[in-house]
C-alpha cells in the first residue's frame, strides 16, 4: 500500500489545438513546466511528450469545489485556506502533456496511448472547434479514452457573452458523441483561477483504473536516455535508462527483461530488428526510487545496457516485458481498416478517400510509430509492409494517418488481424 502512495496510478493527458494553454494548465495544476527542452523554450511550442506529477488533497470540512487542492495549490502548512483543517491526501496523479501543433499529431497519438483520461483544452477566445481540437478529440475516440474533462481556458480575456457563446460551441461540438456528458470547467490557466473546480471534476470524472497486477508486466517506451555526463570514467558509467509507462502488471528490480523490436542490425545483408535482453538495476518515478513499479506515471528503468543503445530516445516505441511474454515483431501488418468519414484535422474537413494499394500510410501502435506501403487492399483489410516493425498481437488497435498537403493527418483506425 505504501508503494501505491509513492507512485501515481493514473495518467491524465492533455489534448487540444496549438496554443490553447495545455502546458500552462499543467503548470497551474502541478507547478511544473513540462516543456523543458531548449528548443521548446525557445519556440514557445511543445514538441515532445511532457510529464508532471502531483498529489490531490481534500479538505474534510469544506464543500466542493473549494475543498480541492493539489501539492502545487495547497498552502505550505498543509491546511485548508478557508477553514484551517489539515488537508487529507487523496491520490497521486500524473499528467501527460502533448503538443497541439498540426505537424506533431503522431506525438499526440503516442501520448494518447498512455492516457487513462484526458483534459480537452479549449481556448474560449477562439471559435470551437479548431482543427486540432477536432483531431485530438477524434484521436481520443479512436484510442478508446473515455474519461474526459473539458477545460474552457483563457476566460480571463473574454467577455461574459463570449464565454457563453464559447460554452455553446463546445456543447454543440460534443453533442451526440461519447463525450456528450463531459463536464466543461471554465478556468484561467495563466492566472490559476478556478483550478479547484477542475481538480474536483478530475476526481469525479477520471477515476484510477483498476489494474490487474497478476498479468505479465508490459511497458511502452516513450523516452530513452544516456544519463552519464560527457567524460565520465568507464568504471563509473551507469547503464542505459528507459522511460515509459507500464500498461499492465508490475516490474521489480533485479528481474531480466526483453525489449522489442529492439535494435537494428545487419543480417545476411538485410536490416532486421533483434530483441534486446537486460536486467533491471533500478526503478524510479520522479525522484522516488522504487523496488516495484506499477502502471501509472513515467517510470524510469535503469538497465545494464550500453548507454549508447538507449541514448537520444533511440528505443522510443519499444515494448518491454519479461522474456518470452511479449507479442511478436511484425514487419507485415494486416489490418482491418475503419476510415473516418472526414479528415478532421484540416481547416476545411474533407472526405476520406479509400485506402489504395501502393500508397504510404503512417501507423501508430502504442507509443510506436511506423510508415509503410500498402501492398494490397481487399474489402476493408489492408496489408502493409513496414519500414520499422511493430510489436503487436491480434486485436491491437492501430491509428492510421495519411499525408495530405505535406502533413500526416488522422484518417482512421484499425485492428491487427
Ligand atoms: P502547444 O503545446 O504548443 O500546443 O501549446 P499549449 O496548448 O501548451 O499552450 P501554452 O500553454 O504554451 O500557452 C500558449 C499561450 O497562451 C501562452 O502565451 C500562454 O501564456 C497563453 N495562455 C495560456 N493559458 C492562458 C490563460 O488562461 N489566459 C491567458 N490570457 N493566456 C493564456
Ligand atoms: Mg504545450
Ligand atoms: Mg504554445
Amino acid at each position: 500500500q505504501e508503494a501505491l502512495k509513492k507512485q501515481p496510478l493514473v495518467n491524465i493527458g492533455t489534448s487540444g489545438h496549438v496554443d490553447h494553454g495545455k502546458t500552462t494548465l499543467i503548470e497551474a495544476l502541478t507547478g511544473v513546466w513540462a516543456s523543458r527542452h531548449s528548443e521548446e523554450l525557445k519556440r514557445g511550442i511543445t514538441l515532445k511528450i511532457g510529464y508532471a506529477d502531483t498529489a490531490i488533497y481534500k479538505c474534510p470540512k469544506c464543500p466542493p469545489p473549494q475543498a480541492y487542492y493539489t501539492s502545487a495549490t495547497m498552502p505550505k502548512d498543509g491546511k485548508c485556506k478557508y477553514c484551517g483543517s489539515p488537508l487529507e491526501f487523496v491520490r497521486k496523479v500524473s499528467f501527460i502533456d502533448v503538443p497541439g501543433h498540426e505537424m506533431l499529431m503522431s506525438i499526440m497519438l503516442a501520448g494518447a496511448a498512455l492516457m487513462d483520461g484526458a483534459l480537452l483544452v479549449v481556448d474560449a477566445t477562439k471559435e470551437c472547434p479548431q482543427p486540432q481540437t477536432r483531431e485530438h478529440f477524434t484521436a481520443l475516440s479512436i484510442i478508446g479514452v473515455r474519461n474526459l474533462v473539458i477545460v474552457q481556458n483563457k476566460v480571463d480575456v473574454v467577455s461574459k457573452e463570449r464565454a457563453l457563446e464559447s460554452y455553446n460551441e463546445i456543447k454543440k461540438f460534443i453533442a451526440g458523441t461519447w463525450a456528450e456528458n463531459a463536464p466543461i470547467v471554465p478556468v484561467s490557466a495563466l492566472h490559476k483561477a478556478n483550478i479547484d473546480a477542475l481538480v474536483w471534476a478530475i476526481e469525479e470524472y477520471i477515476p484510477t483504473p483498476r489494474r490487474d497486477f497478476s498479468k505479465p508486466p508490459r511497458m511502452f517506451v516513450i523516452r530513452s536516455f544516456d544519463v552519464n555526463k560527457p567524460g565520465t570514467n568507464a568504471k563509473d558509467l551507469v547503464g542505459g535508462v528507459l522511460g515509459g509507462t507500464i500498461v499492465q502488471g508490475r516490474f521489480e528490480v533485479g528481474h531480466e527483461i526483453e525489449i522489442r523490436p529492439g535494435i537494428k542490425i545487419k543480417k545476411d545483408g538485410q536490416e532486421v530488428y533483434e530483441p534486446v535482453y537486460t536486467t533491471i538495476t533500478s526503478l524510479k518515478t520522479g525522484d522516488q526510487p522504487l523496488e516495484k513499479a506499477y502502471p501509472g506515471g513515467l517510470v524510469a528503468v535503469g538497465t545494464t545496457l550500453d548507454p549508447s543503445v538507449t541514448k537520444a530516445d533511440n528505443l522510443i516505441g519499444n515494448v518491454v516485458g519479461y522474456p518470452g511474454t511479449l507479442p511478436p515483431t511484425l514487419y507485415d501488418l494486416e489490418i482491418e481498416v475503419n476510415l473516418l468519414e472526414r479528415v478532421v484535422g484540416l481547416d476545411k474537413p474533407m472526405k476520406v478517400e479509400p485506402v489504395r494499394a501502393g500508397e504510404i500510410l503512417m501507423v501508430n501502435v502504442g507509443t510506436a510509430l511506423s510508415i509503410g506501403a500498402v501492398t494490397s487492399v481487399r474489402d476493408n483489410v489492408a496489408h502493409m509492409k513496414l519500414k520499422i516493425p511493430v510489436v503487436a498481437e491480434t486485436g491491437t488497435r492501430v491509428a492510421i494517418s495519411r499525408q495530405l498537403a505535406g502533413k500526416w493527418r488522422l484518417i482512421g483506425y484499425g485492428f491487427v488481424k
